[in-house]
């Protein structure tokens, strides 16, 4: 296959975890005979201080000129305690995801058998977990009219779907149940909510045309605490914009290490593959942060390509680094740490 992949490595260790990712995809591209055409291209804080917007139109017409985008991680401490800036990297990452129509964010949550002591809870609680987030990416609270009136005195951001919206999110919840335990749990705050009722609505009026698939709908409030008490209970959780980023910052600690887990956004043609952690700023440059994430965000990225073959081998060299102790300091427990680009080199030359 040939491929033409734009390469967004954005802020803080984003081009480092990205040079290991492109360098296993590299691997893989050799051992399975494809060609990768990789396309850099800026974003993020980079991208301000280079062009003096996040998200320059450059950018976008290599993402959709490409079959997919290789994202790393944007956001700089500068912008974090300046409420008055005008342009912020988090902006740029928006309008990405608003103008390529990435409106499913797949952020899957899953053990790693050599990691299960290393997570905060308790080995019994989460053995067996395997569960999926579609996180609605382009709509809700996110991208609804927001503002100031009386004064500055008031703010408000407004929430907002509609039905073509939820549906056809859901519908990718339904078709990935399928290929699952056909469970799949609507989460929502109907009780409060009008979009969470249009949300529960919809969904129950398409449960008809997915006659296996089990469906529940649980409130966000319940589901964060459920999600720590047994998350080996859950399947495939589909949910809006906001509810979506925090129970998935929760989820991800389940596996034991920010530094592992994936994520893919999916909407009508091109899909963005990511770590789900952020730019890790005080790690930057520093050879230490954790490349595995972005690693397996290619790896989603080939199997969305129908490359199920090449996903899996670079899955196998990573619970093979996992199991050796080829790892970075915060899975090192205090034993030997590999640096970032080691750890590439490693998974590169074993995949
Ligand atoms: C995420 C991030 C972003 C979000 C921020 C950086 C805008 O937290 O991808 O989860 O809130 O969506
Ligand atoms: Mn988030």
């Amino acid at each position: 296959m040939k491929l033409n992949i734009a390469v967004l490595a954005g802020d803080g260790i984003g081009p480092e975890v990205i040079d290991q990712a492109v360098k296993v995809a590299d691997a893989i591209a050799t051992k399975f005979k494809h060609e990768i055409n990789w396309k850099p291209a800026l974003t993020g804080a980079a991208a301000i201080d280079a062009v003096g917007e996040p998200y320059p139109d450059e950018t976008h017409e290599i993402c959709v000129a490409s079959d997919a985008v290789l994202f790393g991680a944007i956001g700089h401490p500068r912008f974090d305690n300046d409420p008055s800036a005008k342009v912020r990297p988090e902006q740029g990452l928006l309008k990405m995801r608003k103008k390529l129509g990435l409106f499913a964010n797949v952020r899957p949550t899953f053990t790693f058998p050599s990691l299960l002591d290393k997570s905060p809870l308790k080995r019994e609680r989460i053995e067996g977990t395997d569960l999926v987030f579609l996180r609605e990416l382009t709509g809700g609270i996110y991208f609804g009219e927001k503002g100031r009136r009386d004064a500055g005195e008031t703010a408000f951001d407004n929430c907002v779907y509609t039905r073509a919206e939820v549906t056809r999110l859901a519908k990718k919840g339904f078709e990935l149940a399928m290929t699952r335990s056909k469970k799949l749990c609507c989460v929502d705050k109907a009780n409060v909510l009008e979009t969470s009722r249009l949300w529960r609505e919809t969904v129950q009026a398409m449960e008809k045309d997915y006659p296996e698939v089990t469906v529940s709908y649980e409130f966000v409030d319940a589901v964060a605490m459920r999600l720590v008490q047994w998350p080996n209970s859950y399947d495939v959780l589909i949910t809006e914009n906001l509810f979506g980023d925090i129970l998935t910052d929760e989820a991800s600690v389940i596996s034991g290490s920010m530094g592992l887990m994936p994520s893919a956004s999916l909407g009508k043609s091109i899909g963005l593959f990511e770590p789900i952690h952020g730019s890790y700023p005080q790690a930057t440059g520093l050879n230490i942060a954790n490349p595995m994430a972005t690693v397996l965000s290619a790896a989603m990225m080939f199997e969305n390509f129908g490359l199920q073959q090449e996903g899996q081998a670079i899955r196998n060299a990573v619970n093979t680094a996992l199991d050796k102790g080829i790892v970075t300091e915060d899975l090192a427990d205090g034993g030997t740490a590999y640096g970032t680009k080691e750890v590439g080199d490693w998974l590169a030359a074993n995949v």
